[in-house]
């Protein structure tokens, strides 16, 4: 039997892995339970879900953060652990993953490290820039465009690609997400009604509310711990409480959006005004967010189906064609400088 192929789109939030052999695309939390400091627990959503909830011998982990390894050995544990929940899983499998562009060279080398030094026993490692990933789940023309604008609105970071002539010419990895929205909005329910909230209350809240919804009376009633008495509570949070804590990242990634649009050579500004932006990540997902782009830039915004899954989709497409599988490359290349 052929050896099997993975595309890995490793997230702060998510990992999103396309198994070729079932032809499948799946995600599980980038999260992970160590119990007395050295026994794993539990990993990916069900890791996730404990988190807050553990007793003080369990510690929820995530391995990533701000869109790069921070925590190695924990990741190759978590991912390893993830493919091998299929039984079918062989060693010596080829692996395709989409990478940031914007990060340094030894945090490039570590996804590359990831699974060639690995019990996997990985029989070829490439990677493609998650830009590029993004852009042909997208069904663009990567190699004919004369410019394409992507924002990746993830978990941890926001990346922004221009792609031009079949390549990345202008990249910025914003280290705000998603986690960040939630922060603002658990200190503005502190603030504001002396209630802690964790980070996956706040996360509800911020998905249930989002940006923009016409309808300004509702609330959600969440569970907290009061911070006066110290006992558990609910309260009513209203949707303008949770807007106005996210407003400040939201700025934040529009005026970073602004500031590289402002740098663009005209030309390929030019074929960007003419195609529009176009949003991918989960936090894409979030009510309201290609209108508020829109207004605030003056450009059209388009956002991905599933835009969580728009990379693996295209790690897919690039494993699956022929004509596509030059836009990932090696580590081992003679002309990338790392590793000779
Ligand atoms: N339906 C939804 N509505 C609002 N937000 C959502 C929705 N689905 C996912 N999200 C948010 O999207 C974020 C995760 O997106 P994604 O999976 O693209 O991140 P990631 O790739 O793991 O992180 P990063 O790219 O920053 O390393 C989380 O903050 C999550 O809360
Ligand atoms: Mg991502």
């Amino acid at each position: 039997m052929a050896r099997n192929v993975y595309g890995l789109d490793l997230g702060s939030y998510e990992i999103k892995v396309y198994d070729k052999r079932q032809d499948s695309i799946w995600k599980e939390k980038t999260a992970i339970a160590i119990l007395n400091d050295n026994e794993i627990f539990a990993v990916g959503d069900d890791a996730y879900a404990m988190y807050e909830k553990t007793p003080s011998n369990i510690q929820v982990v995530f391995p990533m953060k701000q869109g790069v390894i921070s925590r190695f050995n924990n990741m190759q544990y978590l991912l390893q652990s993830l493919l091998k929940k299929d039984r079918r899983f062989a060693r010596g499998a080829e692996y395709v993953i989409a990478v940031p562009t914007d990060v340094t060279e030894v945090e490039k080398k570590a996804f590359f490290d990831l699974v060639i030094h690995s019990t996997a026993k990985a029989s070829e490692v490439n990677i493609v820039e998650r830009g590029i990933a993004d852009a042909v789940g997208l069904n663009l023309d990567v190699e004919n465009t004369n410019g394409l604008f992507i924002a990746n609105f993830g978990g941890e970071t926001t990346e922004l690609s221009v792609i031009a002539g079949g390549g990345i010419v202008m990249n910025r990895l914003l280290k705000t997400g998603g986690s960040d929205f939630d922060q603002e909005v658990a200190a503005l329910v502190r603030y504001n009604h002396d209630l802690l909230i964790g980070r996956l209350t706040s996360e509800i809240l911020r998905r249930k509310f989002g940006v923009f919804n016409n309808d300004n009376s509702s609330f959600l009633t969440v569970a907290g711990r009061d911070l006066i008495t110290g006992v558990p509570q609910s309260r009513d949070i209203s949707i303008s409480l949770v807007r106005a804590a996210i407003r400040e990242p939201l700025e934040e990634c529009v005026h970073a959006i602004q500031t590289l649009l402002d740098r663009i050579p005209p030309e390929v500004r030019k074929a960007i005004t003419h195609n529009g932006m176009f949003l991918t990540g989960g936090l894409a997902n979030l009510p309201g967010l290609e209108t508020y782009m829109e207004e605030s830039l003056g450009l059209k915004v388009r956002t991905a189906v599933e835009p969580e899954f728009c990379a693996v989709t295209g790690l897919k497409q690039i494993i699956r064609s022929r004509n596509l599988k030059k836009l990932a490359y090696s580590m081992l290349d003679q002309n990338y400088r790392w590793i000779n």
